[in-house]
């Protein structure tokens, strides 16, 4: 081993919408390697999106080996692996074969609309969110598990036969490192399990009734785990040969975890392909009137479930992205911010990002994108720094749904995720919401709560407080604007928005 390299490594993957990483972490909670491969996106239907479960298996054995191979260790060198992943997105597999049935239904996916439109019936969209904390979308699993077993031929027979397995990417993940056919172990942790709408948030149990209503055969769901804990060690034919599995969770918690917002009233935002932010609410879920989901932010193993609320946003990097792919006009990601800084406004031009319809706290996956306010005046770099704003203005919304659900002011917001590099991003969002935005020191907190629910379960690190004291703050973005300013700003964006809710007049 690279004599670098301190004892004491967890290996955290982090499989998310776009890639799949790996990263290596020390007992200092640094960082010593990371590896990272892209994986295709699938649009074969306008709202469809598929990712192929096979190639993301593959791109993780790839990370793992080349994050293994630049600290020059090996598996036996590990402490334990913790694996974080892309929430709701689900993979259908042959027990037998090992292979995929269909490609995995993204979350962003809006096949299921009809469906869900069905299944909500008179009594609507929140018909299961008292028992599941999720309103009846398009965004949550099982409706995309029973949209598989409905339309592969023969799905559902074998499903009932005991020969498919079903589960989101942590599932897939964990099942293919503990062995697959040869007797890989079908689990998933509270926090995936509560994305699917199968679970019950109270038991963080499944729920048989909600399964025979959403048509998801009980018998392929994985069993339910908590988050920190050894729930297997890797295969020995596989990448990473007894290493112990010791911590699973969906991606936005393990982020939440790994800026040690450990405690109720503390929350996080990460700008990703779209944007989450998490509140810690306690042992106790909170139910939402406002729009947001009621979800298990982690269990410790031997521990009572936390909860959280959570504001989902489907849309943020995406829209970088797409302005780079679809409209071309920047090359790279990182040119927004350029443009952007470019105009002093928005020059009037509003853009609602509506790609997979509208998330919370709206939940209308009929709305579509728009943009308002053009002029001849306006060009690329109004259009880029509304791209910013759209991201900021929706992340307002969520935090003003929770500050109503629960009465709780923040008083600053801990930011991560690629877009939060974004300095004029994260002014813009400390001016919108008129409190400090800060980005920690050590921005991979979503690799590092993978790291931390990992070590935690084979004692690298003895207790949440010892991680807490490790969380530094990197850079701070106090607010500059007034409330009039903001105001103003909110109640445009705002009539933007009712225009991308009713576009069809
Ligand atoms: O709920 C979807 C979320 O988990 C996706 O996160 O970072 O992979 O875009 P990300």
């Amino acid at each position: 081993m690279n004599n670098a390299v301190s004892e004491g490594l967890v290996l955290a993957v982090d499989q998310g919408t776009t890639s799949t990483r790996a990263l290596l972490v020390d007992a200092d909670c640094r960082v010593v390697t990371a590896a990272q491969v892209e994986h295709r996106q699938h649009f074969p239907r306008p709202g469809w999106v598929e990712h192929d479960a096979d190639e993301i298996w593959a791109n993780t054995r790839t990370v793992i080996a080349d994050a293994l191979d630049r600290a020059g260790c090996g598996p036996a060198e590990l402490a334990a692996v913790g694996i974080t992943n892309q929430r709701e997105t689900v993979v259908v597999w042959d027990r037998r074969s090992g292979r995929s049935i269909h490609r995995a239904i993204v979350w962003q996916d809006t096949r299921t609309e009809q469906s869900c439109r069905q299944l909500a019936g008179p009594a609507g969209p929140d018909r299961y969110r008292s028992r599941t904390g999720l309103p009846l979308s398009t965004y949550v699993s099982a409706p995309k598990i029973r949209w598989i077993l409905d339309h592969v031929p023969g799905a559902r027979e074998a499903a009932e036969r005991g020969d498919l397995a079903a589960g989101t990417i942590d599932s897939w993940l964990v099942w293919n490192l503990t062995g697959g056919v040869d007797g890989g172990l079908h689990v998933t942790d509270v926090t995936n399990a509560s994305r699917t709408m199968l679970m019950d948030l109270a038991t963080v149990d499944w729920d048989a009734d909600l399964a025979a209503e959403l048509g998801v055969p009980l018998g392929v769901l994985p069993d339910i785990r908590a988050s920190s804990g050894v729930v297997a060690h890797g295969h020995r034919d596989g990448p990473l040969p007894g290493v112990p599995v010791g911590g699973i969770l969906g991606d936005q918690q393990a982020a939440l975890f790994g800026q040690a917002r450990f405690a109720p009233g503390e929350a996080k935002g990460t700008y990703g392909t779209g944007a989450f932010v998490l509140l810690n609410t306690g042992s106790d879920p909170v139910p939402s009137k406002h729009g947001l989901i009621t979800t298990v932010a982690y269990q410790c193993h031997g521990h009572d479930p936390v909860y959280a609320l959570e504001g989902s946003i489907a849309v943020t990097g995406a829209l970088v992205q797409w302005l780079r792919d679809n409209l071309g006009i920047i090359q790279r990601a990182e040119e927004v911010e350029v443009l952007a800084r470019q105009v002093d406004d928005n020059g009037g031009v509003y853009v609602v990002p509506a790609f997979s319809g509208l998330f919370a706290p709206h939940w209308r996956p009929d709305a579509r994108g728009t943009i308002v306010g053009l002029t001849r005046y306006a060009d690329r770099r109004h259009l880029a720094r509304a791209a910013l704003e759209a991201t900021a203005l929706q992340i307002g919304d969520v935090l003003e749904a929770m500050r109503t659900d629960t009465g709780l002011d923040l008083r600053e917001l801990p930011v991560d995720g690629g877009m939060a590099a974004n300095d004029l991003l994260l002014q813009i969002q400390a001016d919108q919401l008129g409190i400090p935005v800060v980005r920690p020191e050590n921005v991979e907190t979503t690799a590092m709560g993978a790291a931390y629910a990992a070590g935690l379960a084979v004692g690298i690190w003895s207790d949440l407080d010892t991680l807490r004291r490790r969380w530094r703050a990197g850079a701070r973005f106090p607010p500059t604007r007034d409330l009039t300013w903001r105001l103003e700003q909110r109640d445009t964006w705002r009539a933007a928005v009712s225009r991308s809710l009713n576009w069809t007049g």
